[in-house]
């Protein structure tokens, strides 16, 4: 099932007015272990999956891209994109994730950015980036990690005082959707396991070339005492790898 949440008025609006959103990249979270794991951009045709406001798109041209597509579900998400980062060199398109059918060898390089635990198999999605990325492409993406996704309240075990006493991991092995409350709305999202996220990429032909369960930045843990809280478990993985 494809639910397009972030065309829900009331969900975009909360959306709008994270740092991710209002800041762009430097607003996210995971963006410095991201920009890492992101391969030369220079003169490569792009593709990003669940592109959202296009910050990852108008990067991969600040870095030289020659081309970036950027696909969405959401027509919002994607309006706010041509509106703040537009260039001639983006192209965004209101498509599913599901849905995209490129030829082969139409991209060097595949970027996804927490998208994928909205979607219900990864198994699918990795063979359609491996047979449209060329010989040698880079396939990188985002995602909540299994651990933050296994039970669906996505939420701390705290005692009456409501201190955190422990982040919760139950029913890991059962994959599948969750209901989960995100901005304060119910959001379906897709718990999968590690070894769905990595196999799936063995399995399509990649060679995985990094993994990363990012920690907060150091200036972060400095600034926001809360942030100390992300170091007891981890909330986002990112994963690159290469089509050989
Ligand atoms: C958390 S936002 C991330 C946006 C952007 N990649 C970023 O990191 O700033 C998730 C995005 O995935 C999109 N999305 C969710 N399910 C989708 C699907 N099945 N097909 C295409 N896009 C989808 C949403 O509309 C939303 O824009």
């Amino acid at each position: 099932m494809k639910e397009n949440k972030y065309d829900n008025e009331s969900f975009f609006k909360q959306y709008s007015q994270m740092a991710r959103s209002v800041s762009g990249l430097k607003g996210a979270g995971e963006w410095h272990a991201f920009q890492k794991m992101l391969p030369d951009f220079h003169g490569k045709r792009v593709l990003d999956l669940g592109c959202g406001f296009g910050w990852h798109c108008r990067y991969a041209v600040e870095q030289g891209a020659a081309h970036v597509i950027g696909i969405d579900l959401s027509e919002k998400m994607l309006n706010k994109a041509k509106e703040i980062n537009n260039s001639p060199l983006i192209e965004y398109k209101c498509l599913a994730i599901e849905d995209f059918t490129y030829e082969p060898d139409s991209f060097d390089v595949v970027i996804s950015s927490l998208a994928f635990h909205y979607l219900e198999s990864f198994d699918n999605i990795c063979s359609k980036v491996y047979q449209c990325l060329t010989t040698g492409g880079s396939f990188i993406f985002s995602v909540e990690h299994p651990i933050f996704t296994a039970q669906s309240g996505q939420n701390w075990y705290v005692d009456e005082q409501g201190k955190r006493l422990h982040w919760p991991v139950d029913n890991y092995f059962s994959q599948g959707n969750r209901t989960t409350t995100f901005l304060g709305e119910q959001v379906i999202k897709y718990h999968k396991t590690l070894t769905t996220y990595i196999n799936s990429l063995i399995r399509s032909g990649f060679e995985i070339t990094a993994l990363i369960e990012p920690e907060p930045k150091k200036t972060m843990l400095e600034n926001v005492p809360e942030m100390q809280d992300e170091l007891r478990r981890p909330m986002f993985l990112i994963v690159s790898a290469v089509k050989k």
